[in-house]
């Protein structure tokens, strides 16, 4: 088999599907309340963007994370990942915002997911309806402690951080792994929905290692994780004898662009290279071709040669797109 490489020799082997641009949360950093989604007639079925994953199987391709938008909001993504799966990829995982969870979570595990990562920001109800614009922290809150009992324990927390917003709760939210089986991981923010002079992103942007500092001076003794995986985003610390780790993911100040392997599939059929640029190259109407699968391997290559070597992380580059679109 020949494995799909970029011109930079990096290997492309973590596809990101983002099911659908859909949200039932309108999270400020992410998009606008009012925020116009796709017409449905132009959103891929499952189908096909199972035939897209196929295809990324064939060029070796092994792990598949399922987003959205928020991808429980999109009808039939249990038997999806259950697809997914049966093709024969070695992970398959999901990033999910825990609404539509708890009564997902029996499906998704008979359905053969492998691990979910959750977002959450805060602890505190109405912090989260600020940062959300959705009253919903309790019914988010259950879902996690309900996934924490199942096979998918420990489960990922993604908080974005935020400074004058969940910054005085990085040591709450570091506690939680002294007692729950969680990797609570605070990302950089990124300047994404519009923020297109960087003005939000100066104002809320709080660094990595200022979070790690702080959880260290406030709890103490974080003691580094060793990487299982070399390509993932996060630098993980754990406390003595905790059942979790705590970590940041710091694509601005320390962006991982050298070791990216990631490709991303959006829900009206193009593929992203990269997060943070505005590249995209259109795969539907290879996907919906006759003979897809070399049509697919054919636009697969072309997006490899124009992965760039990093993505653009300075506030005045701010991308216009939101996040919901890309799927993170
Ligand atoms: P696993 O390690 O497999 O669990 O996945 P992950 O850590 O990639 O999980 P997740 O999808 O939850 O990613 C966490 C966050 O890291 C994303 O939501 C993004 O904010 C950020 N991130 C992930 N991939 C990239 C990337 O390629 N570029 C940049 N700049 N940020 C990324
Ligand atoms: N900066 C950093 N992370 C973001 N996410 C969404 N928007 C941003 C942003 N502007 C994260 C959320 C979610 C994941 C899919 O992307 O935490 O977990
Ligand atoms: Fe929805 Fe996730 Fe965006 Fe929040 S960050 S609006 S939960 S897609």
């Amino acid at each position: 088999m020949t494995q799909l490489k970029d011109s930079y020799e990096r290997k492309m082997d973590y596809l990101r599907i983002s099911v659908t641009d859909r949200c039932n949360f309108r999270c400020q950093y992410c998009m606008p309340e009012d925020i116009k989604f796709q017409d449905k007639s132009h959103i891929l079925t499952l189908e096909e963007m199972l035939t897209f994953a196929e295809a990324c199987l064939l060029l070796g391709v092994n792990k598949v994370r399922v987003t959205g938008g928020e991808p429980l909001v999109r009808r039939g993504v249990v038997k999806f990942v259950g697809w997914l799966k049966d093709l024969g990829f070695d992970e398959v995982t999901m990033t999910s915002n825990g609404y539509l969870l708890e009564e997902n979570l029996s499906g998704l595990v008979e359905a053969g997911l492998d691990r979910i990562n959750i977002s959450l920001d805060t602890l505190q109800p109405e912090k989260f309806q600020f940062i959300t614009r959705r009253n919903h922290f309790e019914k988010v809150w259950r879902s996690l402690m309900a996934a924490l009992e199942t096979p998918l324990s420990p489960v990922k927390i993604n908080a974005v951080a935020m400074r004058g917003v969940n910054d005085d709760e990085i040591a709450e939210m570091a506690k939680l792994t002294l007692k729950y089986p969680m990797h609570v991981r605070f990302i950089e923010l990124m300047p994404l929905n519009g923020d297109t002079d960087g003005s939000r992103f100066r104002k809320l942007f709080i660094s990595g290692r200022e979070i790690l500092d702080r959880a260290q001076e406030e709890l103490g003794d974080l003691k580094p994780v060793e990487k299982d995986d070399p390509a993932a985003p996060a630098d993980e610390y754990k406390f003595d004898g905790a059942p979790g780790t705590f970590g940041v993911i710091t694509p601005v100040s320390e962006p991982f662009c050298a070791r990216c392997s990631r490709l991303r599939l959006t829900a009206d059929g193009k593929i992203h290279p990269c997060l943070l640029t505005d590249l995209d190259v259109p795969v539907k109407d290879a996907i919906r071709s006759e003979d897809p699968i070399p049509a697919i391997h054919k636009v697969l290559w072309e997006t490899a040669r124009i992965k760039p070597a990093a993505g653009l992380t300075l506030p005045e580059e701010s991308r216009n797109r939101t996040m919901s679109q890309i799927g993170g």
